[in-house]
């Protein structure tokens, strides 16, 4: 192969690279994380971000109205998108108002970062579910896109615990069938029912910004709602999720994407007005130093 014919097809790699082969770089490799274009790289209200309590403002809102989120769907669709494990397709619409937020807005669907995207005063947790909402304003999630209140996404983070998750355990269910490279977007259907709220049993209040997708193309229309209270996982339920495989059989070892600029945006810190509401956050914070150092000597 002559110099030229080198470099273009190394040009042509790297145009498919940003373009629809995006990925996560391999942590244990020491790889860098890559650009992935566009408003990836050029936004200025990027996710995620780390949120400090103590740096944000408090705020008071209505109480957030979780409509349909404690029905048991039935036929829910899991699947490997290469990037992630993606639940889709409910029996039920779910509604999300109040809060925060001026308009309904409309889950769409759910996924899973292990190791969680967003830090809470500096400290990651081993798992982050994002359940990703749609402003029923907008017909579809690209349309939705566009607009500054066109999604709003519920992160809900996990800490480790010698206590199972029962709702992570139903996804993990199916995760034999989706998560070789060669079964990626195919769909299995949950014979088991999944109740959504079962992720994230009570709210004791959340943290509240203006962001991004987190994933290309990395659009800048996100109303982040971080629930302060953190829910059980066991390790090994999140090791699991590392035998994903993405494109060429390469396992998906981590998918988070690393903090980012929060350029003196506001965060605000609301926090349920009801008695014994507040204690979790302090214990699994513990709980997650400890996770994490254990991990270390693991590995
Ligand atoms: C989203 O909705 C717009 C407006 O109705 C339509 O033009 C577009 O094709 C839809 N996109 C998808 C992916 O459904
Ligand atoms: C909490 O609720 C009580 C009674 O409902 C009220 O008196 C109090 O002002 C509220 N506190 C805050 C911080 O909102
Ligand atoms: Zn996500």
């Amino acid at each position: 192969m002559n110099l030229k014919v080198l470099l273009y097809t190394v040009f042509i790699t790297i145009g498919i690279t940003t373009a629809s082969h995006w990925g996560y770089p391999d942590l244990d490799a020491d790889e860098a994380f890559p650009m992935w274009g566009g408003l990836c790289d050029t936004g200025t209200h990027q996710s995620p971000i780390d949120l400090s309590q103590k740096g944000a403002l408090k705020a008071e809102y209505d109480d957030l109205d979780f409509h349909n989120y404690n029905r048991a769907h039935t036929g829910v669709s899991v699947v490997n998108n290469g990037h992630s494990i993606q639940l889709s397709k409910f029996q039920y619409p779910m509604k999300l108002e109040r809060g925060p937020l001026l308009e309904g807005y409309e889950v769409e669907q759910i996924h899973l970062h292990w190791w969680s995207e967003h830090t809470i005063d500096n400290v990651r947790y081993p798992m982050e579910a994002h359940i990703v909402h749609r402003n029923k304003r907008y017909p579809n999630m690209t349309m939705a896109a566009n607009f500054k209140d066109g999604l709003a996404v519920i992160g809900v983070l996990y800490h480790v615990s010698n206590q199972e998750n029962e709702a992570i355990d139903t996804v993990l269910e199916y995760l034999d069938e989706v998560k070789s490279y060669k079964n990626m977007n195919q769909e299995v259907h949950m014979k088991r029912p999944f109740v959504v709220r079962d992720l994230f049993p009570t709210v004791a209040g959340y943290l509240t910004y203006a962001g991004s997708l987190t994933t290309p193309s990395c659009a800048e229309s996100v109303t982040w709602i971080v629930l302060l209270e953190t829910f059980p996982v066991t390790m090994e339920q999140v090791e699991k999720f590392k035998q994903t495989e993405c494109d060429g059989g390469r396992k998906l070892k981590n998918n988070y994407r690393i903090i980012q600029k929060s350029n003196n945006r506001p965060v605000l810190l609301v926090l349920n007005n009801r008695t014994g509401a507040a204690a979790p956050v302090g214990v699994s914070i513990g709980l997650v130093v400890l996770a994490a150092l254990l991990a270390r000597f693991l590995n």
